[in-house]
């Protein structure tokens, strides 16, 4: 099975803070680094690391061959990527001292994504292939459609979760991954019990298969007759910039290669935990052969799971 990400591709511009700049507020920050990141890049590069067929589409700028390196050297295939007369887009990240984040992104080049450049990507895809998308370019809507009527599996990822989304038709979808606050959004529910956003999410979307993730309090995955819980595996937290899409990309290759649900989910917890504790966005997602090696480390149960 190939594996057509078309997402997002930034430059990570990251501030390490002291505490996030409150309103009105102006801050020293004690580190700069600019990395490359994207919800899309991120994701690609986890799938490619995990083992995964994966093929990059999106666009960048003139300003985007360090993009295209990193995610070759990950081995991501690059060649679908269009080239755009806008800058690349980027993110501008600040990372606290828990190791949390807040994100603004000025999309560039990813708000180039047209029409037609899906429909002449779709072309190298058909039957049997997985599209994932997630939210951060134009057009989502209009590639989760034409890749659907072309027989792909689809998996979407709704970050970052916005109105925009309202529009989109997501009874095409086969798989999401999403965390509790788009779990939320999309069931229309203020619940904060994890089992219930799911109880509701299947009941909107009876096809699709889920994947909920909790942060420190673990993830599940539920399909048509199974829910499974997944542990986290303890670690120093640094900076969960790109945990979630080290998580998604992880969990869909193990899909894309045939592996069971719950193995994927372990694989995914692990790598997730391993980005964690290591800065950026891209360059903290582990490679296989370090997850594999660390499988023997325990999970710990959170205490609702
Ligand atoms: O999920 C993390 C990513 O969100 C960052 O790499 C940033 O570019 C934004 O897209």
């Amino acid at each position: 099975m190939k594996v057509l990400n078309l997402g997002s591709l930034n430059i990570d511009k990251t501030y390490i803070v002291e505490h996030f700049a409150e309103e009105g507020e102006t801050i020293q920050s004690e580190t700069y680094d600019e990395f490359c990141g994207g919800k899309g890049l991120n994701q690609s590069i986890a799938l490619a690391k995990a083992g995964a067929d994966v093929f990059h589409a999106g666009c960048v700028g003139s300003d985007g061959t360090v993009l295209l390196e990193t995610l070759q050297r990950a081995g991501v295939k690059t060649e679908l990527i269009c080239k755009s007369r806008e800058p690349s887009g980027h993110a501008i990240i600040q990372v606290n001292r828990d190791g949390q984040n807040k994100i603004i992104i000025f999309g560039g080049a990813n708000s180039d994504v047209s029409s037609e450049y899906i429909d002449q990507i779709l072309t190298h895809f058909a039957h049997g292939d997985m599209i994932l998308l997630q939210n951060e370019i134009s057009n989502v809507s209009y590639a989760m459609q034409k890749a659907k009527d072309r027989g792909l599996t689809v998996a979407f990822n709704p970050s970052p979760i916005n109105s925009s989304i309202e529009h989109y038709d997501l009874q095409k979808v086969d798989y999401f991954i999403l965390n509790e606050v788009e779990g939320r959004k999309l069931a229309d529910t203020h619940t904060e019990d994890a089992l219930e956003i799911l109880r509701k999410l299947r009941q909107k979307y009876t096809k699709a298969v889920f994947v909920l993730t909790l942060g420190d309090k673990g993830s599940y995955y539920a399909d048509e007759s199974d829910i499974l819980y997944q542990e986290i595996f303890p670690t120093e937290v640094i900076d969960t910039t790109g945990a979630g899409d080290t998580f998604t990309g992880y969990f869909l290759a193990g899909i894309a290669n045939g592996r069971p649900p719950q193995e994927a989910m372990r694989y995914a917890s692990l790598a997730s935990s391993i980005s964690v504790s290591r800065p950026g966005a891209s360059p903290s997602i582990p490679d296989c052969e370090e997850v594999r090696n660390r499988l023997t480390d325990k999970p710990r149960k959170a205490a609702h799971g």
